[in-house]
Parts: structure tokens; sequence; C-alpha cells
């Protein structure tokens, strides 16, 4: 359980971006909601395959985790959930978007020419206030996706590229573990945005 759903996701958006031709030579990625579940292990996995990750977050506590993870630059997210100009100073050759809203607007107008943004989190908004510029001046891709029905075959290769691509030494830093008994304790955390990576809730205990 420690990989999950996370770590799944993570692998179909990973995909999302090698079948958009974003390699680690391409330039740097941006990982949003990055002291997330989703965020954590995404950076954990590109950094593995070669990727330079620059993460977003909000907690600057978390720095010193999101650089053990992998990540080399740290990104205020404030500076990228305040609405930006529609087409910005170009900065990342591929995103993975865990937030949604100004912040995917945000990331859109900052990829590089021919880059692949990939979204499926609405952890900041589901709406998603942009303009055609990246897509018609930029060739951007917005590549949306989707675990619950992803289709069997990808389903196969995102969890056969874990064996392979999941840096398992770091699974521990990312996890906390509660027994069934004490599941309502790290609530209040989880809706303050306070936990860092995921929790597991033991059933047998
Ligand atoms: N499409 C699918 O199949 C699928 C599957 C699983 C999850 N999801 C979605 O993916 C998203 C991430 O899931 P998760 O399990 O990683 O959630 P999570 O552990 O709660 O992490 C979300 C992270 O987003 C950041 N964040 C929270 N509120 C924000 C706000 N208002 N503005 C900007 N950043 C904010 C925080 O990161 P920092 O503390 O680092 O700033 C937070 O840790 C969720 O929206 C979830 O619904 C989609």
């Amino acid at each position: 359980m420690a990989i999950g759903t996370a770590c799944y996701l993570a692998m179909l958006w990973v995909r999302a971006l090698e079948k958009d031709d974003v390699t680690p030579k391409d330039g740097n990625i941006l990982v949003t909601g990055a002291a997330g579940g989703v965020g954590s292990v995404a950076i954990a996995i590109l950094a593995k395959l070669g990727y330079t990750v620059a993460a977003s977050t909000g907690r600057a506590e978390t720095h010193d985790y999101l650089r053990a993870l992998g990540a080399s630059e740290m990104i205020d997210r404030n500076t990228l959930s305040e609405a930006g100009k529609p087409f910005q100073k170009p900065r990342w050759a591929g995103v993975i978007d865990t937030v949604g809203s100004t912040t995917l607007g945000n990331a859109l107008a900052q990829t590089n020419y021919g880059g692949a943004v990939a979204a499926c989190g609405l952890a900041g908004g589901a709406d998603l206030p942009t303009t055609v510029l990246p897509f018609i001046l930029r060739g951007v891709t917005l590549a949306g996706v989707d675990s619950v029905f992803a289709p069997m075959a990808a389903r196969q290769e995102a969890w056969n590229r874990m064996a392979t691509d999941l840096p398992k030494d770091k699974l521990a830093d990312m996890v906390e573990e509660v027994p069934l008994a004490r599941v309502l304790d790290p609530a209040p955390q989880i809706l303050a945005g306070q936990v860092r990576g995921r929790v597991i809730v033991d059933v047998n205990a």
C-alpha cells in the first residue's frame, strides 16, 4: 500500500510525458503539489529516470524532504497560484500538475516550445484559467491522465514500469502508518494540507 494509487498514477503521468517525447535532455520538469502523495512519488520516479525536477510547494519545511526525493529546485507555490500573464518566459520541458486552476494555467504559460503538461489533480481548484496561446504559439500539449478508467494495457505497463523505475528505498520517507483504531487522527492534518506524502491505514492493528 505504500505504492498504492499514488505511485500508479505518477507512473501514468510519466508515461504521458514520455509519449509526448519529453526526455531528460529537453530541460527541467515542474511537479506541482510536490509534498503531497502523488507529487512526492512523481519527483522520486522522475529523478531516478534522470530528469531534473523543480518542486512547487507551499511548505518550506518540506524542502529537505523534497531534495532527498530528488528535486533540485524549489518553487514557492504562491508564485504559481496568483493569476499570471497568458504567455510567460518558457521554463519547463514538462509539467506534472496535481493542483489545477491558476497553477495549471501558469504552468501552461511557462512551458517550453513543444513541451507537455500532464494534468490530473484539482487540489487548488477544478477551473482552468488559460488562453490558446501556449497551444498555438508554442505547440504545448495538455495531456489528461486518469487512473480509474485507464485501459488494462496502460495499467499493466505502469505497474510493470514500477518494478524498475520506482526507487523503493525512498518509499519509507513518503508514508506514515496509522492503526485502524486511530484512523481519524490524521484527518485534520489532511484537511489542513499538512500531510507529507501519504497515510497508510493498517487494518490489522
Ligand atoms: N485522475 C486521477 O485518476 C487521480 C488519482 C489520484 C489523485 N488524483 C488527484 O490528484 C491530486 C493530488 O492527490 P494527492 O493524493 O497527492 O493529494 P494530497 O496528498 O492532498 O496533495 C495535494 C498537494 O497539493 C498542494 N495543494 C493543496 N491545496 C493547494 C492549493 N489550494 N493551492 C495549491 N496547492 C495546493 C499541497 O502541496 P504542497 O504542500 O507541497 O504545497 C498538497 O500536499 C488530487 O486533486 C487528487 O484528487 C487524481
